[in-house]
């Protein structure tokens, strides 16, 4: 959450950060601001909502100058005001500060600064570490005036307890900026008498490819032709510069109107490109390089532990219906957030895997940090290469869909699935699945992308219903097995973007209390697929009906649906069981796309979220 971008270089500033923060905006969207050294002094400005009203402020003022910070804001402490917008100005106008994370201790900060004399203009935490900044600065006086500045950054952050991704920048040194991160992310850009800060790699990709990932608690000193990384205890760091392997026109929305139908669209391209390299027809298997623990290693788990949030979270629960299916090893799947405060027992023959998006979930990321600190191997499914997550984890798959900007995941999710569903096929082929059901399966993910490619032709039908059912207010998803995350899914996806009460329930359990809010006002989602428990879910269906509640059914086409059973039917192909998650993802997410867009609802950026969540 929050974005952050500053630069130091001969371009100017302004317009490269403005970009940047464009790029940026889907980690949050309720204001913006930015300061530039614009020749006279350093100028600073900010403005509530989206970036686009800092760009015509921007505009209007023409701003020269070759360093800046900017930020765009999620608002943690305090409400929406230009005056909580970042860059925050310490009381003797000497030091600007942007800040993404949590300072936890800020309010023992701020009173020890106000009895100082300084003064606050804004209810954030960042601006108590702003002023200290100011505070230690103004004590440095008596040391060499070279490594002021970043002296009095090193201290404040020594006192800091919570999460931070800063960049800071003094009136006094015009031609440096620092950043420094500890919990949340921060990466330097390294271009031609030019360097960059940002929270993620898309900002920086349209000056330079040169990254170098910022450590916790390291702090970086930049000018335009030279950086140097140090701890936060003044020890010096050898930095490692990595090449991003970024195509910068996949980030682009092209001629679509929404980023998240973008990406429902690119899914088939998504799916091949997860596959890519990563089967092996011969042994009737999938192959995964950056694993690090040998197949003698991987029989010797004798369980799983997923951890994750969200949308991430489902496909864990997915995870487990494939794994304990097909290979047969005991999985339990947990709230990120929950197990890292629970204490849980684990065996020590347990394997830790997070699966994150962004690789960037501080939750997530806590979690597993915790894990690891326990001794537990750890491994990750990421779609973000060279994320803190990916770095931390033992070893990981990259999912490679390609970079997802909407805030609700669509893509990453599949792909998420796909890389659970051949991590089954691998677990399961090490163990007790036969080359006979492995060549079924590999067979079933050769033929996805055509089969998802099927479905999404029913975009013009799902429209329609779409259309009809946006009036309500109410919503229940229904799904039995490996319908029950999707259910579970498709509920989260409809709440986020067209804030319609949704709610994901096993469809069975629907009768154990569910069943009371059915009624001609509030419409279920079935989620059913052919085989042994269909005729279950058809009773299931019935019950809704009997009590005047309107049903639209989403089945594959091999389902037997009594003619007037339902009010509206989508049907995707017949597939493999594998693969019928993610098959029967893409009418959900095209559901609650056309619902979104028909309540008029800001679909890629909904109300109070934001795509990379790096607070707790
Ligand atoms: C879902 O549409 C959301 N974007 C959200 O639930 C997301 O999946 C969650 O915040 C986890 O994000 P991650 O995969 O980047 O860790």
């Amino acid at each position: 959450m929050c974005g952050i971008v500053g630069y130091i270089g001969r371009e100017r500033a302004g317009s490269i950060m403005l970009d940047g923060l464009k790029r940026l905006e889907y980690r949050g969207y309720d204001s913006s601001g930015m300061v530039v050294n614009a020749g006279k002094g350093l100028e600073l400005i900010k403005r509530t909502g989206r970036v686009k009203e800092l760009e015509d402020a921007l505009d209007e003022l023409q701003l020269g100058g070759n360093l800046g910070i900017s930020h765009t804001r999620w608002a943690t402490h305090g409400d929406v005001t230009e005056a909580n917008a970042h860059p925050h100005q310490s009381t003797d106008g000497k030091i600007y500060l942007v800040h993404n994370g949590v300072i936890e201790n800020y309010i023992g900060m701020k009173n020890f600064l106000i009895e100082k004399g300084y003064s606050f203009k804004s209810e954030t935490d960042s601006e108590a570490l702003c002023n200290l900044i100011a505070y230690h600065y103004g004590k440095e006086e008596e040391t060499t005036a070279k490594n002021r500045f970043l002296e009095a950054v090193r201290k404040s952050l020594r006192h800091v307890e919570g999460t931070y991704g800063i960049a800071v920048i003094c009136d006094d040194y015009p031609d440096e900026l620092i950043g420094a991160r500890k919990g949340s992310p921060l990466i330097i850009g390294i271009g031609k008498g030019e360097n960059i800060l940002a929270s993620d790699v898309n900002a920086i990709t349209h000056c330079t490819q040169n990254v170098v990932y910022l450590n916790d608690n390291e702090v970086v000193h930049l000018t335009n032709n030279d950086f140097s990384i140090s701890t936060v205890s003044s020890k010096s760091v050898e930095a490692v510069i990595h090449q991003v392997d970024w195509d910068t026109s996949e980030a682009e929305l092209g001629d679509y109107d929404h980023y998240m139908l973008k990406e429902i669209h690119e899914q088939p391209n998504a799916l091949k490109n997860g596959m890519r390299g990563r089967f092996s027809d011969d042994k009737s298997t999938a192959v995964f390089g950056g694993l690090n623990l040998n197949p003698q290693e991987l029989r010797q788990i004798d369980r799983i532990l997923f951890i994750a949030c969200g949308t991430a979270w489902h496909a864990c629960l997915i995870a487990e219906y494939l794994i304990e299916r097909f290979a047969r090893i005991p999985v339990e799947v947990e709230y990120a957030s929950e197990f890292r405060y629970r204490n849980a027992p684990l065996d020590k023959n347990t394997l830790v895997i997070a699966i994150s998006q962004s690789g960037e979930t501080i939750d997530t990321l806590g979690a597993l940090r915790e894990a690891k600190r326990k001794g537990y191997r750890t491994l990750s499914i990421n779609n973000s290469v060279g994320s803190t997550i990916a770095r931390e984890c033992d070893g990981g798959i990259y999912q490679h869909a390609g970079p997802e900007i909407g805030v609700a995941s669509t893509k990453a999710f599949t792909s998420q699935l796909l890389i659970c569903g051949m991590l089954a096929l691998y677990l399961g082929r090490l163990r007790d699945l036969s080359y006979g059901d492995g060549v079924d399966i590999v067979k079933a993910f050769k033929e996805l992308p055509e089969l998802v490619q099927e479905a999404l032709k029913q975009t013009a039908q799902i429209e329609a219903i779409a259309k009809k059912y946006a009036k309500y207010e109410d919503c229940l998803f229904l799904g039995r097995q490996l319908m029950f995350p999707i259910a579970l899914e498709g509920a989260l996806k409809l709440k986020e973007i067209s804030y319609i009460h949704a709610e994901g329930y096993p469809a069975a359990e629907m009768k154990h209390g569910p069943i009371a809010l059915i009624s001609e006002d509030c419409p279920s989602v079935f989620l059913a697929t052919s085989g042994e428990i269909f005729h279950k879910s058809l009773a299931n269906v019935q019950e809704v009906k009997a009590r005047k509640g309107k049903v639209i059914c989403i089945a594959t086409a091999d389902c037997e649906i009594p003619d007037g059973l339902v009010d509206d039917i989508i049907l995707v192909p017949e597939c493999h069981e594998i693969v019928k998650p993610i098959l029967m993802s893409i009418p959900v997410q095209l559901l609650s796309y056309y619902v979104a867009l028909e309540r008029e609802c800001d679909v890629d950026k909904p109300r109070n979220l934001a795509k990379s969540v790096t607070v707790e």
